[in-house]
């Protein structure tokens, strides 16, 4: 019988199996598969394994600390942190077109991993040539959907701590290949991760990168992570973090509008919500979610968010519209 306790058994056996005495690295993204099949890999060979988190500048407010405190709290696992955060934005300085954006965040991250890969062997010593496995957290719907098939046609490059990286070297330890989405948050929850890890909603690899319409900079992150921290507060708060799948919030950067707040004329940015109800992503209806809850949420980010002067609602399905912006 599937239960999550022999998931876990199996497959602490088969990794300690393949992996043997040697050493092992994953790359953690924040996500709820890396971060599951990394805690998966620590209980069967626990200091053999070394994460990597590739911090881009790019991710939500207290995600970063969610791996760098909680999560090695709750696994004991080593962990080599890489602040890339100037490296990404100086590679992405005067960039506005989304897919250049999302190339230049993928091929930027993809450096910074394999450097510290590199690290790691070399920190190793004589004992390097041991660091031979490389985790990845391949869930089997991945598995299923690059095994053949015509696919849909590539319409955003995507961006995974997946793919990583095309020259192997390493050999890949993949303990979640025969689980779904829903199996793999129960075994998080088996071992002890924490919900805010286990229940997270989707979010992509290129982060707030895509979600700033127009030039990326540090000033725009910041406000955009201001703005995101308070709907995500909100949404959780009102309890409709199960019926919305995810909730992109955008900065249009390029965009201005004249408000008038306090004494006087403002010329800000709007903030976008695009709140969608959706199963696989593949697919998706914008939700019709309480007014209340937008009347909310649109009243504190317009207070707390100096120069943001309007809170816009996405109503677009997908198709036609994507899920994210860019
Ligand atoms: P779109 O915008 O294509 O998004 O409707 C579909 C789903 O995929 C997520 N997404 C990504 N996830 N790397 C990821 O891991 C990416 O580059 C990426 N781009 C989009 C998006 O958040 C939604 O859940």
């Amino acid at each position: 019988t599937w239960t999550t306790g022999n998931v876990i058994e199996e497959q602490v056996a088969a990794i300690r199996e393949q992996v043997g005495s040697k050493r092992a690295i994953c790359g953690l993204s924040g996500g709820v598969d890396s971060a599951v099949a990394a805690a998966l890999v620590q209980k069967a060979i626990g200091s053999q394994l070394t994460c990597v988190y590739v911090d881009h500048g790019l991710m939500r407010k207290g995600e970063t600390e969610q791996v760098e405190k909680d999560f090695v709290a709750a696994t004991g696992v080593q962990l080599k942190v890489v602040d890339a955060q100037e490296r990404f934005l100086n590679a992405l300085a005067g960039v506005s077109d989304p897919e250049t954006k999302r190339k230049i965040i993928g091929r930027e991250f993809i450096r910074v991993f394999e450097q510290a890969q590199a690290e790691i062997v070399a920190e190793a010593g004589a004992g390097g040539e041991d660091v031979a496995f490389l985790v990845q957290g391949t869930l089997y719907p991945d598995v299923v959907e690059s095994g053949g098939g015509t696919g849909t046609a590539n319409i955003k490059s995507h961006h995974n701590v997946g793919g990583l990286p095309e020259d192997l070297e390493f050999e890949l330890v993949e303990p979640l290949r025969q689980l779904f989405k829903d199996e793999v948050r129960m075994v998080g929850q088996e071992l002890g991760l924490p919900d805010e890890i286990v229940q997270r909603q989707p979010f992509p690899g290129p982060g707030l990168g895509i979600r700033i319409v127009g030039e990326v900079t540090k000033e725009r992150l910041d406000l955009l992570r201001e703005a995101d921290a308070i709907a995500r507060e909100e949404l959780t708060a009102a309890g409709l973090d199960r019926e919305i799948w995810q909730c992109p919030v955008v900065l249009l950067a390029d965009v201005r509008s004249v408000g008038v707040q306090g004494d006087g004329r403002t010329y800000g940015h709007p903030i976008v919500l695009r709140p969608v109800s959706s199963e696989d992503a593949m697919t998706a209806d914008w939700t019709r979610m309480p007014y209340e809850v937008l009347a909310r949420i649109s009243t504190r980010i317009t207070n707390e968010v100096a120069d943001v002067n309007r809170v816009v609602l996405d109503v677009t399905s997908k198709p036609p519209g994507t899920i994210e912006w860019e």
